[in-house]
């Protein structure tokens, strides 16, 4: 698949990740849901890749998996001992059921309409064993547009790179709670300076009770709604 929303974002993206996020307390708070239902073999979606390090280094089995080959590479190049597999969460199919699930990283936001959460949590449903769990964090409805990380300027960097994000976000609609992101990326590393444009980024957000009925529709066994690593998004927990 060529040019899905992170294809050409993926290298930049993930970097500013590796930067930005509290990777040790994302890990933390996965743990302890993996650790309460007894998981050792875990699905990771995403571009949290310095996260799913720490889970591997607890000792969890991971496959790790993203609808672009490039986000796959990019987590090639920090994992080892890991399945890699490139699949849209909607068509989900592995050769092993797995005991946990988890889409950390908010990318539930790509699924715009009920159905395309039906249709990923049917194929999670899919690929779980008996009792296996899912871990999903979202961003919530009327928070996800507050505080800085989707408005104005964010720079991250170390001796080698400097990334700075300039990003606005605005309400599209409202049921389903849609907003538009336009961002760009300023890369600058060895004197050389790259830019990267991502406009009309559509993100969903979900409030806690859309969430508990989507999980219910969905037949899996609604476990709770749950603080996340920070204000602006929450984590769902359910089970097969
Ligand atoms: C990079 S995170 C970003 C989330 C959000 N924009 C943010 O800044 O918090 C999104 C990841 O989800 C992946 N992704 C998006 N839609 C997907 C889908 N349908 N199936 C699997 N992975 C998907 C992307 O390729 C990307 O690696």
């Amino acid at each position: 698949m060529t040019d899905l929303l992170y294809s050409k974002l993926a290298g930049v993206g993930h970097l500013f990740y590796k930067f930005y996020f509290p990777h040790e307390k994302i890990a933390f708070i996965i743990d302890g849901y993996l650790k309460k239902f007894n998981c050792k073999k875990i699905v990771f979606f995403g571009a949290l890749i310095y996260a799913a390090k720490i889970l591997q280094s607890r000792g969890y089995e991971i496959t790790f998996v993203d609808y672009t080959k490039e986000m796959v590479d990019e987590a090639k190049k920090v994992l080892q001992n890991t399945k890699f597999v490139v699949s849209d969460m909607r068509t989900l199919e592995l050769e092993e059921k797995q005991d946990a699930i988890v889409l950390m990283g908010r990318i539930l936001t790509y699924m715009y309409t009920d159905e395309d959460v039906l249709k990923a949590f049917s194929a999670f449903k899919n690929n779980l064993k008996d009792s296996g769990i899912i871990v999903v964090d979202n961003y919530e409805i009327s928070k996800i547009d507050k505080g800085g990380y989707f408005n104005g300027i964010i720079e991250v960097k170390d001796k080698n790179l400097t990334i700075r994000r300039i990003s606005k976000i605005s309400r599209q609609k409202n049921q389903p709670a849609v907003y538009k992101w336009d961002c760009i990326y300023e890369k600058a590393a060895k004197g050389e300076k790259e830019i990267f444009e991502d406009k009309n980024h559509i993100l969903r957000a979900f409030s806690k009770d859309e969430m508990e009925e989507l999980v219910k529709k969905s037949k899996l066994k609604f476990i709770g709604n749950f603080p996340n690593f920070e204000e602006r998004s929450f984590i769902t927990v359910a089970q097969k």
